[in-house]
């Protein structure tokens, strides 16, 4: 009896072992995985980087912990398998890109925290689609500021960089075939966006060369090197050219591009769709950014077109006429599906702004729902794939905190940018996979440097990543306000600006510079 009883304390006590081997837990990992168990021991974070490493490359083996549950072929190949003993680590995915995944997750564990709880992750990302846009025309950042931003995004597990290139205060690519773009066009007297813009129209634009101009722009050799970058981060940069409005750089360079009207028009941004010139322009432009970027897809804007020229420019209302348009948002749709035919003759997609819904989408466009779901939820329903990027939860040019440096907009406070769901209400199951993803937008109206720029990106760009990578049921605000805070400090150390994550208890923002 008495052997008996200590058998039977034996296997309880095996079995709450087990159960404690097995329980889930939660990490200080940003984004949150999938699945995290914590296993006996643990590894001192200064150890880590020379644990040996075992890595397999194999579907077969990735199947087998996933148990069943089903993923799609896009989540497959971003899912991995991790385990962290005391002797060594190992990886298990079907593809480079869920090693790389892997190996993120460890270098964020070993920053951390002094040490690591030996454990198995299980993971893959919940969206296939997870960027962040960076406008480079109102501030020019640079190549090094891009690099730096593409580091922290591979951390967070984030793999679109949407690269806002031109627009009204600057044109910032070079293109063989219309270099004043970039001679004049990428230069400007005034720094500060809002002292070129005085007028809300617009400023001068002045000689490259000229003593100090502000400006500056990518060459083809600068593309190339934050494109090999981003690749080996497993981060696809997509360019935006935008048409037909946010054009009045390149009506400054190249002003037969506007309408037939006294000085182009009173609406000072927009191209005219109605001159076969202005086609001719757009295409040979598109051909040199095609052969930059390799990406599927071309962002073609079609945002905040007036369209009050092409009321009364002969060539736009002879071509509503040829064409049989019966308004100025079917003569907008005209060109973007125009656009959009000779964007796939090239092998390549469009992504637009929602106002490219105006007057019947393109066949084949991506929607970017900025001024809320509505849109996205519209193109979702017609059959199109959606970007979510809502202006009152995902625009980081809006201030976090009203006693942030230079509040500008509405607030948008890391909670805030942290509860958006994208699956918004309405959307059924059927379309699910339309709903590509989500991405935080910086634009740089306001912003004045590198300083100010990151302060705006971080912590938010953190909760971006978390709803984009992690399933809807680990998200917990509590839970992500403290391990963005952890993050967040971490970052600093690396020297990146990084916003209170918690106003509360007094942390001071860092300057950097
Ligand atoms: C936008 O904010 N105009 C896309
Ligand atoms: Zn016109």
């Amino acid at each position: 009896m008495k052997i008996l009883n200590h058998w039977i304390l034996l296997a309880v006590l095996c079995f709450m072992v087990l159960q404690a081997e097995a329980q889930p837990q939660t990490t200080d990992l940003i984004p949150a995985p999938v699945e995290y168990t914590v296993r006996s021991g643990s590894v001192s974070s200064d150890k880590m980087a020379n644990l040996h490493q075992k890595v397999r490359i194999s579907t077969k083996a990735l199947l087998r912990h996933l148990e069943g549950r089903k993923l799609t072929d896009w989540q497959l190949k971003s899912a991995y398998w991790l385990e962290i003993g005391k002797k060594g680590v190992k990886i298990e995915a079907a593809d480079e890109e869920g090693v790389f995944y892997a190996r993120q997750t460890l270098k964020m564990m070993a920053s951390l925290d002094n040490s690591v709880s030996c454990c198995t992750i299980l993971d893959w990302p919940r969206f296939r689609y997870r960027g962040v846009m960076l406008d480079e025309s109102r501030h020019f950042q640079g190549k090094d500021f891009v690099k730096k931003q593409l580091e922290m995004m591979a951390l967070l597990k984030m793999n679109r960089f949407h690269f806002h290139l031109v627009d009204n205060p600057g044109w910032r690519v070079q293109i063989d075939a219309y270099p004043r773009l970039t001679k004049l066009t990428a230069w400007r007297p005034q720094a500060f966006f809002w002292d070129w813009e005085k007028n809300a129209i617009g400023g001068p634009f002045v000689e490259e060369g000229t003593p100090e101009a502000y400006g500056g722009y990518y060459t083809k050799q600068d593309i190339a090197d934050i494109l090999a970058f981003a690749d080996e981060r497993h981060i696809e940069v997509i360019p935006e050219i935008e048409m037909p409005g946010h054009n009045y750089e390149t009506r400054a360079a190249y002003p037969e591009l506007a309408c037939s009207l006294p000085n182009g028009g009173k609406d000072p941004w927009e191209l005219c769709p109605g001159k076969e010139s202005t086609f001719e322009f757009l295409e040979k432009v598109l051909l040199e950014v095609f052969d930059m970027f390799p990406s599927q897809y071309i962002h073609i804007g079609g945002d905040e077109a007036r369209k009050n020229n092409w009321k009364i420019c002969p060539d736009c209302q002879a071509r509503m006429k040829a064409e049989g348009l019966k308004s100025v948002e079917e003569l907008q749709s005209y060109m973007i599906k125009r656009m959009e035919r000779f964007a796939h003759e090239h092998g390549k997609r469009i992504i637009g702004w929602d106002e490219i819904l105006q007057g019947g989408l393109a066949p084949d466009a991506t929607v970017m729902s900025w001024h809320g779901v509505e849109a996205g939820k519209q193109a979702v329903r017609e059959g199109h794939d959606v970007i979510f990027t809502p202006t009152h939860y995902y625009y980081l040019d809006y201030h976090q905190d009203p006693a942030q440096f230079r509040p500008v907009g509405r607030l948008v406070s890391l909670e805030k940018v942290y509860s958006f769901e994208p699956m918004a209400e309405g959307i059924s199951e059927a379309n699910a996979h339309h709903v590509l993803g989500v991405q935080g937008n910086l634009w740089t109206e306001h912003v004045q440097d590198a300083w100010h720029a990151e302060m705006m990106l971080y912590p938010r760009v953190f909760a971006i990543a978390e709803t984009g990578w992690s399933p809807a049921e680990k998200k917990d605000w509590t839970d992500f306000e403290l391990r963005a805070s952890l993050l967040s400090a971490i970052a600093r150390k690396w020297g990146y600006t990084v916003y209170p994550a918690k106003t509360i208890n007094n942390e001071q923002l860092i300057m950097n510079e």
